[in-house]
This record gives C-alpha cells, structure tokens and sequence, in this order.
C-alpha cells in the first residue's frame, strides 16, 4: 500500500503555505506572502498578515490541489501548523484546516511550525517552478537540529522527530535574524535587513572589525554551553556606526556586516559543532528563514566537516516558511501512527520545540 497522501498548511506568521506530501515525495508547495505590505512599516502588521491569510487561503490551497493533480477527497490527513507564531495568523490557518478536515472528515495534525524547519531536510523534491529539486535521502533518526529563523535561535537534541526532542540551547535575547534586521535597520536597509545584512557582509572584510562574541566570558561558557546571545553584540555594532556618525566618518557599511556576521556565525556553527560532538550525533540539521545565511551555510559545512559530522541544509526556497515543512512534519506523525489532535484545538503562540503534536 503507497504511503498516506498528507495535506500541510502553514500560516504562522506572514506567509500561506499549503502543500502535499506522499512520505518523503513533495508533491506540491504553494507559497502566498504578505512580506511585500511590510517594507515601508519596517515590520511585520499582524492584523495585515491575519487578512492576508483569510484572503490567501482558498486560492492557495486550489492553487496546489490544481497542480498536484489531487482532490480534496483523495487526502488522508491535514497536517497544520499549531504553533508557534502570531495567534492571528495561526487562528485562520487552524479553522481553515479545522473546517477542512471537518468537511472530508480526515485527520488532522496540529503540529509545530518549528520542528517543520528541521523535518523539511528530510523530504525529496522534484524540479518544482525551475527551481533547484533535492534530495539526500531521509534524515536520521538522531541528530542535532539548529533552527535559525527571525523569532528562533534553538540548538536541539533530536532522537526521534516524531516525539523525543531535547532543547539544549536557545538565544538569552534576540534571534539570528532578529539581530540582523536590527543591524540592517542601523545601516538603513530595506526591510527585512537579514538577506541585505548578508549581500553587504559578502563584499567585506570579514577580519576588518572584530566584534565580540556573546556568551564567551569563563563563567559563561558552562552556564550557557549551548546558548546564544547576540543582544551585545548588536549593541557594539551600534555604539561604533554611533562613533563614526559623530567623528563625520564614512561607514564602512561592508566591513561592518562582514564583522558582525562572522560574530553571529562563529556563536552559532562552534556551538552546533560542539553540541554534535558532546551527544555522538554525526549530522546536524539546520533550519529556519536564517539557513538563508551564506556565510551561515559554508561556515557550519567548513567546520562540521573538520570534525567528520555532515550537514543536512535546505535549499534556500524550503528555509523561510512554506507548507512543505508542515507537511513533511506531518507525514512522519502519521507514519509513526501518534494520535490526531482534539478537533477543538487552541493554537499555541508560545509552542515549545519538545512539543512536536498539539
Ligand atoms: O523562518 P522565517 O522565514 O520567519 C520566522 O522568523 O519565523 O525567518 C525570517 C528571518 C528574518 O529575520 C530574515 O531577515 C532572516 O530570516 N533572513 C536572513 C537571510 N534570509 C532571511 N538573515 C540573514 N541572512 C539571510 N540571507
Ligand atoms: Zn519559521
């Protein structure tokens, strides 16, 4: 018997998502963004993202049942993200998905948004939209999950995706991404400031301007083996754009990114490095809209490399928020044969990463 037909729907924060999945196989992934609305607020509205859900949705899903070739009847499970994110976004997703699986009387899996970064590595994709497919074959069972997003900085333990998930670390203060938008903000990027942050980063000197690690003093680095803080960080870079502002200097806008950026990634790839060497995991999967980072994907290649661990990165289109990772996370519950969430579920803005199921 071929492997259940699973419906994901994703809408945690400003992107529609819905795509299909036959276990590992991605049938279809259709992505509506609401992200163009926000450049001249330099944020994201969420009563703007929950009105562009409630508009998006049924053109989405058509849309992706269209070119996968499938009908609704021939779905055996809605997989939808419960959690975490914007609870205005999350309540129009979970009630379209609600009413769905009410109306063809399927499953329904509330699962987390998070985790979904990770198990998205794991799938296997055609050439969709002629864009690059992939596929390394699924993942492990064990491994180490580095999930890096706007909202997310987390270094987990991950025994088994469907239900054994370990948090060992996580930002004391801002995300990845969440730190690059401030520094892109600071040199008057359009936003979001993380994907300019990295193109300036890339035509700098990354040895220029040393700026501090966060979390690297004695006492620290026990505390907080696994931890991140890049709220310092982002402070130092902000007192020296200040200091040359006042002295009339040019800013070496450049040099700047390339110096906080390798900060940022040294914290992140030496931890993850360390955390897969600590537990005997020999792979690390990253995740999350920041796996968008070149210095952040050669940097975890050059070391985890060094010390004979591998690496499993999306491509960039599977690292910002799509329905395929629902759906991926979604087909593996299934396939484990965990039980479908109660039909009167509440979404969970604060959902943990341990919690894989609502
Ligand atoms: O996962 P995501 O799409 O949304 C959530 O935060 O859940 O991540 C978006 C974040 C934003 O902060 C964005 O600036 C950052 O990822 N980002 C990047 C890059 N591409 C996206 N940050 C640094 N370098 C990039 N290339
Ligand atoms: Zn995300």
């Amino acid at each position: 018997m071929s492997e259940p037909l699973v419906l994901g729907i994703e809408s945690t924060c400003d992107e529609t998502g819905v795509a299909i999945v036959r276990g590992r196989e991605l049938l279809v992934d259709v992505t509506a963004t609401s992200m163009d609305e926000y450049a001249r607020y330099g944020g994201i509205i969420p009563e703007i993202a929950s009105r562009a859900h409630l508009e998006s949705f049924v053109p989405t899903l058509s849309a992706a049942l269209e070119r996968a070739g499938v009908r609704l009847t021939d779905i055996d499970a809605i997989a939808v993200a419960a959690g975490p994110g914007l609870v205005g976004s999350l309540t129009v997703g979970d009630s379209a998905a609600k009413a769905l699986a009410y109306a063809t009387g399927k499953p329904l899996y509330g699962v987390n948004h998070v985790v979904g970064h990770l198990a998205v590595a794991g799938l296997a994709a055609e050439q969709l939209d002629g864009k690059p497919g992939m596929d390394d074959g699924p993942l492990p069972k064990e491994f180490i999950g580095l999930v890096v997003s706007g909202g997310h900085s987390h270094l987990a333990h991950v025994r088994d995706i469907t239900r054994d998930i370990e948090v060992l670390g996580a930002t004391l203060d801002d995300a990845a991404g969440e730190a690059f938008d401030k520094v892109g903000r600071l040199l008057d990027t359009p936003y979001p400031g993380g994907p300019h942050v990295d193109r300036l980063a890339r035509a700098g000197n990354r040895k220029a301007i040393r700026f501090p690690r966060g979390l690297a003093a004695s006492k620290d680095r026990n505390r907080h083996r696994y931890d991140f803080s890049f709220s310092g960080l982002k402070t130092a870079v902000a007192r020296y754009v200040e200091a040359l502002r006042a002295a009339g200097e040019p800013i070496p806008r450049e040099d700047i990114c390339a110096g906080f950026s390798e900060a940022v990634n040294d914290s992140l790839t030496a931890k993850a490095v360390q955390a897969a060497l600590d537990t005997g995991c020999d792979t690390i999967v990253v995740g999350g809209g920041f796996s968008a980072n070149s210095r952040l994907r050669e940097l975890i290649r050059d070391r985890a490399g060094s010390a004979g661990i591998s690496v499993r990165i999306p491509p960039l289109r599977f690292c910002t928020d799509n329905g395929a990772q629902i759906a991926a996370i979604g087909a593996q519950v299934v396939a484990a044969g965990l039980d479908p969430s109660p039909v009167d579920f509440s979404p969970n803005t604060a959902m943990p990463l341990a919690q894989v199921l609502i």
